[in-house]
């Protein structure tokens, strides 16, 4: 599961120890982005607040990393005990890598992590008027339907399968190896 993404990006998990990076992203995106990632307007401090929060719970966030910045992150977060088959997802891209693939290839990711925690509605928190969130949606209609009024998606398949979680641990794993390739390569250089 190879995708082509811009300036040799890659996309993994983000590890323990670099919310850093994840709050930085955020606080890059743009007025517009910004608004729509959060469904309105937010300030800085609460940008900050939010991502120690967030990265505090049982989230799991893939970030389209370009050297060792982030610029493009999903996250995927249960709703907890008393909704044990909903989970909340949200997306982001920096301006300058919007329309290359990013989002797309970030929300494919976070889809195959949502079936393989049995994950059947996945929430999204997006404004009506958000034309490209729609338009990356529609292109996962076979796996997640969209209902930007109650902003409620669905992740029809319910079961991971052994395919799936081999899916998962192998993206898991590129991403590693490519990670520690690229950390070698700078220290080399240094
Ligand atoms: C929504 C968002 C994540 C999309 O990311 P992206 O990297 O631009 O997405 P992609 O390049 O994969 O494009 C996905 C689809 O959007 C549509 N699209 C892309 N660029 C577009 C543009 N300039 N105008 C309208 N639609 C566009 C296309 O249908 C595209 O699919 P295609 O390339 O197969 O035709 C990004 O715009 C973003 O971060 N927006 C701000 C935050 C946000 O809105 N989050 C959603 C709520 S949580």
């Amino acid at each position: 599961m190879q995708e082509v993404l811009p300036e040799d990006g890659l996309i993994r998990k983000l590890w323990i120890g670099e919310t850093a990076k994840y709050r930085e992203h955020v606080l890059r995106l743009d007025p517009e982005s910004r608004r729509n990632r959060f469904a309105g307007g937010v300030s800085d401090e609460f940008i900050r607040k939010y991502i120690d929060v967030a990265t505090g719970l049982d989230a799991v966030v893939h970030g389209f990393f370009v050297g060792d910045s982030m610029r493009g992150a999903t996250e995927l977060r249960p709703l907890g005990l008393r909704f044990p088959r909903q989970a909340e997802a949200a997306i982001s891209v920096e301006k300058p890598w919007q329309s290359h693939g990013v989002g797309s290839a970030l929300l494919r990711r976070t889809l195959l992590a949502a079936r393989n925690r049995g994950f059947r509605h996945l929430h999204m928190a997006c404004l009506a008027e958000n034309r490209r969130m729609q338009q990356l949606a529609r292109k996962f209609d076979a796996e997640l339907s969209f209902d930007f009024e109650s902003v409620v998606g669905e992740v029809e398949s319910s079961r991971p399968t052994p395919l799936s979680l081999a899916r998962e641990l192998m993206s898991d794993s590129h991403g590693f190896a490519t990670a520690m390739l690229d950390l070698q390569t700078r220290m080399l250089r240094a």
